[in-house]
Order: C-alpha cells, then sequence, then structure tokens
C-alpha cells in the first residue's frame, strides 16, 4: 500500500453520514468536539469490510483467532508486552467496559479514585453506579499534566477507596505518562489494595517519540491488579464499527468480569472484528502518515495560538488540545467560540469550564479555517 499525507488533505462530506460529530451543530460551524477524525479509513480496511459484505450472510460470529494474534502480535511490537490470547475479552466499546468495571469490582458507596480533568466517562462512571467520586487533581510539571501525587495519595488512603481509574494518554490534555510516573501510581494502588482500570484507547496516537508504558505491563502486581482497556477505534477512525478489547490477566477478575458481562453486553460484531484485524495487520504505513500529519496539525495550531492569550501545553499524544482559555474572561467561553463558528468541546465536561477541548484530527484546510476564526473572534473580543 503507498499513502501520501494528501489522503489527509481530503475534504469528505459527512453532512448525510448521521454523524454525531456533524450533526451537532449548524453548517456555519467547524465541529471540533467528539474525539471523531474527518479522514477517510485507511484502504485496507474498506478493501477488508468490502470483501466481508460481498459473501453476505450476517449472522451471529465469533471472535476470529486471526484477531487475537494480530492484537498479541501489535502489543508486542508496539509495547513490548506479551498477552496470552485467554487473557483477552472482547467488546463493543470501552465505554461499557469502564461502567461494567465500576460495577463489578466495587459496591455502593465504595470510593473510586479519578485523577482528572478528564474523559467524563471515568467520572461518570462512579457516579451513576452510586459510588462515591474522589477526584484527583492535576497540575502542570515541566509543561505537562501529571495527577497531584499527594492528593492522589490522600484519596487512594481513603478507607472505602476500592478502584482507580487512569487514563494513559491522558485525555484530554496528552500526556503520556513516563514508567517512574506509572510506578509511583502503582506503589499506592499497592500499598492501598486499589483494582486499576486503565483507559489506553489513545495509546496508539503519540505524537512525540516517547513510548507508550501499558499499565498491567509494569509488574507482576499491576498485572494482577489491572483491567487494560484498548481499541483500534481511535487510531484508525472507526468509532462507529465498534470494536475493543480488555487485557484482563487475573483470572478471579476476568471471571467476574465475563459473569456480568454475558447476557448484559453485546459481543462485538462482525464488521467491527473484520476492520480491526486489518487494522492490526495492514495499517501501520497509514498510521505512521496519521502520526506525522497530526503532529504538524498540532504544531501548527500551538504555533499559531502562541501568539494569543490562549494557553496550550505541549501535547505529547492524542488530537485533543486543551486549551486554557481562563485569561480571556469569558462568561462562557464554549459559547463564545460557537458563536465565532468552532464547536469545540466544553472543557465543564471534563471538569473544568475554563478550558476547551479542540479536536485537530481534520485536514490542515479545515483547521486553518478555524484557526483563523479563533483570531478573529479574539480580536474583536480584545477590541471591545
Ligand atoms: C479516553 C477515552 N475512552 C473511551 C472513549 C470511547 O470509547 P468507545 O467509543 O470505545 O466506547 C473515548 C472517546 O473519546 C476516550 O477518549
Amino acid at each position: 500500500m503507498s499513502t501520501s499525507f494528501s489522503v489527509f488533505d481530503v475534504l469528505i462530506d459527512r453532512s448525510k453520514m448521521c454523524s454525531d460529530k456533524w450533526s451537532k451543530y449548524p453548517e456555519s460551524v467547524i465541529p471540533m468536539w467528539v474525539a471523531d477524525m474527518d479522514f477517510d479509513s485507511p484502504n485496507c480496511i474498506k478493501k477488508a469490510l468490502n470483501q466481508r459484505v460481498e459473501e453476505g450472510v450476517y449472522g451471529y460470529t465469533h471472535t476470529p483467532k486471526a484477531l487475537v494474534e494480530a492484537i498479541q502480535s501489535h502489543l508486542v511490537k508496539r509495547y513490548g508486552w506479551n498477552v496470552s490470547g485467554t487473557h483477552l475479552v472482547h467488546l463493543p466499546g470501552l465505554v461499557c467496559a469502564l461502567h461494567l468495571s465500576v460495577r463489578v469490582f466495587s459496591k455502593e458507596g465504595d470510593g473510586i479514585v479519578v485523577p482528572g480533568p478528564v474523559y467524563y466517562h471515568l467520572t461518570k462512571a462512579p457516579l451513576l453506579a452510586d459510588r462515591e467520586l474522589t477526584s484527583v487533581g492535576m497540575l502542570v510539571e515541566n509543561g505537562r499534566w501529571v495527577p497531584n501525587m499527594a492528593e492522589l495519595e490522600t484519596a487512594c488512603a481513603k478507607s472505602n477507596s476500592k478502584m482507580l481509574l487512569l487514563c494513559n494518554p491522558h485525555n484530554p490534555g496528552g500526556t503520556v505518562y513516563t514508567k517512574a510516573e506509572l510506578l509511583a501510581i502503582h506503589k499506592l494502588a499497592e500499598k492501598y489494595d486499589l483494582i486499576v482500570v486503565s483507559d489506553e484507547i489513545h495509546c496508539d496516537l503519540i505524537l512525540d517519540d516517547l513510548p507508550h508504558i501499558p499499565f498491567a505491563s509494569l509488574n507482576e502486581d499491576a498485572a494482577n491488579r489491572t483491567i487494560t482497556l484498548m481499541a483500534p477505534s481511535k487510531t484508525f477512525n472507526i468509532a462507529g464499527l465498534g470494536y475493543a478489547f480488555a487485557v484482563i490477566e487475573n483470572s478471579q477478575l476476568r471471571q467476574a468480569f465475563n459473569k456480568e458481562r454475558a447476557g448484559l453486553i453485546a459481543s462485538p460484531n462482525m464488521l467491527g472484528l473484520t476492520a480491526a484485524i486489518a487494522a492490526y495487520e495492514e495499517g501501520q504505513e497509514w498510521h505512521q502518515a496519521l502520526l506525522q500529519y497530526l503532529a504538524e496539525n498540532r504544531n501548527l495550531l500551538a504555533e499559531r495560538l502562541s501568539a494569543t492569550p490562549i494557553k496550550m501545553l505541549h501535547l505529547e499524544a492524542t488530537y485533543l488540545a486543551w486549551l486554557d482559555v481562563s485569561a480571556l474572561g469569558l462568561e462562557n467561553p464554549y459559547q463564545f467560540f460557537v458563536d465565532a463558528g468552532v464547536g469545540m468541546s466544553d472543557g465543564k465536561d471534563f471538569g473544568n469550564a475554563n478550558f476547551l477541548r479542540l479536536n485537530f484530527g481534520c485536514p490542515k484546510s479545515v483547521l486553518e479555517e478555524a484557526i483563523q476564526r479563533i483570531e478573529s473572534a479574539l480580536e474583536t473580543h480584545q477590541a471591545s
């Protein structure tokens, strides 16, 4: 397969695709919110899907051995992580696994520790299940968002704390945790005997030359207390096909998870399975080109925003920039930029209304237009 960067420059009209992203705002607003890119998926995925659709007969389907092998090979190649096929749990999405984990591994009133601002399902999962959400602040250290470790220890030490929900790479903020940082977090999980759910859905979207370290791969104890959640959906833009997987090495935890899952959470559908095999087996070249394109978009955004009062820390991973707009003194920053024609995610949904999250997983020309709209809105605001 040959891929040139121009595939990411192509403008695709998604207005008639029932796209969540493109249905939220009127046509005059560029949607830059939900974590969904405006790029076509790689040809290898389209080819595999077409082939499967052509075959016809769409009955119940189990997970092919080829997918288990493709995942194992992906985890070894990218992270040096050897995972047994029996430790994988195949799922129709990652969010259901977050919610299910909270319900299986804790009981009403138990404390769930969550560093944030963070992707809102990590905080919603404990709240919807009547658990006590123990939020832990994040602070900026050496230009990166990291959990406040003193606060984290206090939270973990609470007598009702049972679980820790981690997002690595972090959404929003894009931190790729280092081994030292992960070991420090693990030390607390071990000391206070917490089950860890590590949402690693963005692990294949690292824009710098940094390794992703699966939390469960740190050591034997981490492997024993961790539910790792991963998916090809963000990386290959196939979220609508509904496929994710969990790695649960501890057989007691895996059995408990599977027991509650049975009958409640559907198996992944065959098109999701088909796409996942193609992505992991054949998508590497496209993936590399994507990372380069996203890094260029990140750099463009960072450079242009550096001339404005909006603050953006260096983003190590994801295509979701976390923008501090507090210096603008706006009453409703989210609405201000929607009115200016840029529909970002409201920081309030992640835990801080002084921030906005901008999705730059789009053609450069679209990003340029959005930046221009932001700059014009700022000029008008500053002049008023
Ligand atoms: C950290 C994180 N976890 C999970 C999800 C969604 O997972 P899924 O679509 O597989 O339910 C997202 C989507 O934005 C995310 O950013």
